[in-house]
């Protein structure tokens, strides 16, 4: 059994299938969950200080769970308040993380290949413990994800780092100390290890060419109610002025840009109207955009964004996926599925990550029409998709067969879909109460 099947049988998740039978139309309030790509690095911040970090609107998600235990396993603290008088079943968690004593600087193997975001781990511990021996990463197989430019960023503060057996081994007996580090590409995972490594560095540390993604802004603010001296905050030049020590605070994870986008293309796709309760547009303005090109009507309210299409053909519409703010490649394969039902052709460029393309295969099983050439899907609309059965492969390409089948006539069944479990805190519940007709079916 894979690893990340036996740990997701282990969190009581099984083997769960999604029944969707499609065709209905969208229509009503999806209140959107605080973002599982902040909520992962904020909790990783909590080794920073041995003082309490507060983390509000944690969404309830496998990927969620399994870093408290790892983080437990490092000797953090992990509590989760009880519900509180008018919270409803959408809010998130308020979660408590207490680092009083690192007991382990060791993140291994077992618990690093189920999720790529735990690596980073290596820049707290080394930060304030002076050594870190950390797993090479797992995650989502979307091509080779490399982390030589997180261990860049850490040789420049004056790691030194060794890689044996599949570990990556990183010292610092006399502590970090401020440099100059350019990124010669733009990298989240990179950006929140030198954010982290650099905050607790003797002297300034310059981040050049950081990723501006909003969860990366989250990070920054988060550890400057900790204590840190960070400026530049949301551009691609940080400046980091080291502090001795950081303390706790109490900090709330933003909204999911992503989950947002997911339903915005879903209410797109199977027509409705929809308002996505939380998000603001600024967090995902080229992927609206794009839904505006393609025919949809777009509005900011005062609770968030309203989506609505009632009638109007899909029009086809060429995406690149860039760096924040360009078009998220998290949502390319959501959009992907959108465009298989487009009047027209468009050719939708991953640029950031290579072989992120496992969903076409399966939305091909609706009856997409989709041809790769290299980084490019060149997709050729279709009047009508029918349900099929189809598998889950990873955390985006799964949520994309689910926006497929809602469109789809007829019945289609999704497999596997503990990767949908990773990232969508109550999808059946969300799109059910707007009107989709979908299911669990425990496995
Ligand atoms: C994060 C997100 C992920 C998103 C991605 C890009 C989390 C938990 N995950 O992943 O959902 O799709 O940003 O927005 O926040 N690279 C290197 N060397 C490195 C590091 C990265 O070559 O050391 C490359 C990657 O292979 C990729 C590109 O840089 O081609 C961007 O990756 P990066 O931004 O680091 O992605 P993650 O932080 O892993």
């Amino acid at each position: 059994m894979p690893p990340r099947e036996a740990a997701t049988r282990e969190l009581g998740q099984g083997m769960d299938r999604i029944r969707i039978v499609g065709g209905t139309k969208l229509n009503g309030i999806i209140p959107i969950a605080g973002a599982k790509n902040a909520a992962l690095p904020l909790m990783i911040a909590s080794l920073l200080t041995p003082e309490t970090l507060v983390l509000e609107n944690v969404p309830r998600l496998s990927d969620v769970r399994m870093l408290k235990r790892i983080l437990g396993n490092h000797g953090v603290d992990v509590t989760v308040a009880g519900k509180r008088p008018g919270m409803s079943t959408e809010d998130g968690e308020d979660v408590r993380l207490t680092a009083a004593h690192i007991v382990d600087t060791v993140a291994p193997y077992e618990l690093v290949s189920q999720m790529r975001a735990s690596f980073w781990v290596v820049a707290p511990l080394l930060a304030r413990m002076g050594q870190a021996k950390v797993s090479l990463p797992g995650g989502c197989a979307i091509g080779t994800r490399p982390v030589d430019l997180l261990i860049m960023a850490l040789e420049k503060l004056g790691a030194d780092i060794e890689i044996d057996a599949g570990y990556v081994i990183a010292k610092a007996p006399n502590g970090l100390k401020g440099a100059e580090i350019t990124f010669p590409k733009v990298t989240v995972g990179g950006t929140h290890t030198a954010l982290m490594a650099a905050v607790l560095a003797r002297g300034t540390t310059t981040i050049h060419n950081a990723a501006r993604e909003p969860e990366v802004s989250d990070l920054a603010e988060c550890l400057v109610k900790m204590g840190a001296k960070i400026s530049g905050i949301g551009t691609s030049d940080l400046v980091i002025e080291g502090v001795t020590s950081l303390h706790g605070a109490t900090h709330r994870v933003l909204p999911d840009r992503i989950e947002a986008g997911t339903y915005a293309f879903a209410a797109a796709m199977a027509g409705g109207d929809v308002t996505l309760e939380g998000i603001e547009a600024k967090h995902l303005q080229a992927a609206l955009d794009k839904l505006v090109e393609s025919g949809a009507e777009v509005t900011s309210t005062e609770t968030g964004i309203r989506i609505r299409r009632n009638g109007t053909p899909i029009k086809a519409v060429d995406v690149t996926t860039e760096a924040f703010p360009g078009f998220p490649t998290d949502l390319q394969a959501q959009f992907m599925a959108l465009m298989s039902r487009a009047n027209g052709t468009s050719k939708i460029v991953e640029t950031i990550f290579e072989n992120r393309f496992m969903h076409v295969q399966e939305l091909a099983r609706f009856g997409a029409k989709i041809r790769l050439d290299g980084d490019m899907a060149i997709v050729e609309g279709t009047g009508a998709l029918k349900g099929a059965p189809v598998m889950a492969t990873d955390l985006r390409a799964s949520v994309s067969l689910v926006i497929a089948a809602l469109a789809a006539e007829g019945e289609t069944m999704i497999n596997r879909v503990y990767h949908l479990d990773r990232g969508f805190e109550g999808l059946e519940g969300k799109l059910s109460r707007c009107g989709a007709q979908i299911e669990r079916i425990r496995g």
